[in-house]
């Protein structure tokens, strides 16, 4: 599909279009089915979506073409990013590290599938980021401590809850030591049963980040009358003392 049409995954055509691909997905994704003890990280249903998207965004559950709304407001709400080092974990097709981009950060942005890393920096060849593919449980050694503002959207809700702590650490040691990360997701009451994906967090799993050295800075509790679902958006600051 050529960028240059309206892309509006709410007009009812493109809203029939995208439900059909999601049930498409729905089916081969062993989370959904018996069957997620063989492929607990995901990598091979991810591969499929964006390899049967065929380069149409609207196979893509999450691809909307532009910056996660919750993001932008935060960032007009916010001091500017200037020389900032940033890193966009899960970039998917690249929106959110561009909104990041234009506030003045210098940013990477990774996703685990090559083909969506190659997909944003496609869309975005002239941006300056830097698109690349890796794993958030295997990056590489030199990010380690690196980044001075840390985000993620939607990336932490789509790995299954007993990769919750794992996904929490690997976040928390690519911040540098007073960095800071933001993370937005979907938000559950505590005693609401996880079935995803996805898996909207708990507020505990939030201040779970405080075993990572990372401290709650600001929490918006977002209701589902803002959003079409109700979210948390939270900065946690890495204790300047933590690895
Ligand atoms: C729900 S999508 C969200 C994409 C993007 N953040 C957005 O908001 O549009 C989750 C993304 O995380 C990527 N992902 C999943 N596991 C990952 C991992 N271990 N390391 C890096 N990216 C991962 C997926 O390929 C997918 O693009």
């Amino acid at each position: 599909m050529a960028e240059t049409l309206k892309f509006d995954p709410l007009d009812p055509l493109m809203a029939e279009r995208r439900a059909a691909a999601r049930k498409k997905l729905d089916a081969i994704d062993p989370a959904k089915q018996s069957g997620a003890e063989s492929d607990p990280r995901r990598r091979d249903w991810f591969e499929a979506v964006y390899a049967l998207a065929e380069g149409d965004p609207i196979n893509v559950p999450w691809g909307n073409m532009v910056a996660h709304p919750l993001l932008v407001d935060w960032l007009a709400r916010n001091p500017r990013l200037d020389g900032l080092r940033a890193l966009d974990i899960g970039c998917g097709l690249g929106d959110n590290a561009v909104a990041l981009a234009g506030q003045g950060a210098q940013v990477t942005a990774f996703d685990l599938v090559p083909r969506a890393a190659e997909w944003a920096q496609g869309r975005f060849p002239d941006s300056g980021i830097v698109f690349c593919a890796a794993d958030l449980f295997d990056p590489p050694a030199e990010w380690l401590g690196a980044f001075d503002f840390v985000h993620e959207t939607y990336t932490l809700q789509a790995l299954p809850a007993s990769l919750l702590t794992q996904a929490k650490e690997a976040l928390a040691r690519l911040v540098k030591p007073g960095g800071r990360l933001l993370v937005i997701s979907r938000a559950r009451d505590e005693e609401q049963a996880g079935e995803g994906p996805p898996w909207p967090l708990a507020r505990s799993d939030i201040e779970g980040f405080s075993a990572c050295g990372m401290a709650v800075e600001s929490l918006d509790d977002i209701p589902a009358t803002v959003t079409p679902n109700r979210h948390w958006r939270v900065v946690l600051r890495k204790k300047a003392s933590a690895p």
